[in-house]
């Protein structure tokens, strides 16, 4: 694991939009995993600018994202389809049917789940993963006590991480009581990992990272069992 602490937000972005930028001119045909939430927005702000100025381009490079809400829509505002929607895939020029995210709506969640497994195996997997962290450590949403070989699955969510999501909601109550992610072991198989980690409210779950040993209590410490994996946090999150 080789960590990279930076000054701030505006330098983790820049340097993890460097890495994809890189790996996507080495290979157009690049398997991008995606992230939602607030740590990215940033990293995509960076990819949209180098799109925009002809240094990339996503024409034949595909994307899977780690999770979805269960029960919205894909239009709902709060969806991780609507976020990557808005925040990165209407300002470049990736192909609609090159872009994969769980399916919330599905019928038969579990049938989604197998369904997203495939997917990402007939993509031959995912090159780059770019993950956030959760306050507890969770990646995508798995939750601490995840074992660290679960495949994409529905998880009922903590109330920690309902806690944390509320703010882009009215209210707590309409966060969704479940999701789909990704499993650790199916993040895992990505060939390259890049978490993202930034500011105070993330300092406990970097301090777990930190001790260097799988702890099923902080899922993103099953990184530790990964080769390939660049950690880049803002000096709020890494702490002392
Ligand atoms: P955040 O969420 O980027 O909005 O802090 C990260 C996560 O919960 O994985």
């Amino acid at each position: 694991m080789r960590w990279h602490v930076v000054e701030s937000y505006e330098e983790m972005s820049r340097k993890a939009a460097a890495f994809f930028i890189e790996a996507l001119q080495e290979n157009p045909r690049l398997v991008l995993g995606l992230a939602t939430g607030s740590t990215p927005v940033g990293t995509y702000q960076e990819l949209i600018r180098a799109f925009r100025e002809g240094k990339i381009s996503f024409q034949q490079a595909f994307a899977v994202n780690l999770d979805e809400y269960a029960g919205l829509p894909p239009d709902h505002p709060q969806s991780y389809a609507y976020f990557m929607e808005s925040e990165l895939f209407a300002h470049v020029d990736m192909p609609s049917h090159h872009r994969h995210i769980p399916k919330g709506l599905a019928p038969d969640l579990d049938e989604e789940c197998r369904r997203y497994e495939e997917v990402i195996a007939d993509l031959g997997g995912v090159d780059v993963q770019l993950l956030g962290i959760g306050v507890n450590g969770h990646i995508g949403f798995n939750e601490p006590g995840t074992p660290f070989d679960a495949r994409t699955h529905v998880v009922e969510l903590t109330s920690s991480t309902r806690q944390a999501n509320a703010r882009f909601f009215d209210s707590l109550e309409e966060v969704p009581t479940h999701a789909i992610t990704m499993g650790l072991g199916t993040i895992r198989e990505a060939r390259h990992i890049l978490l993202l980690a930034s500011g105070p409210s993330k300092r406990e779950a970097i301090q777990a990272l930190r001790k260097g040993e799988p702890d099923p209590q902080w899922p993103a410490t099953c990184l530790w069992l990964h080769d390939h994996v660049d950690v880049m946090v803002d000096r709020e999150a890494y702490g002392e």
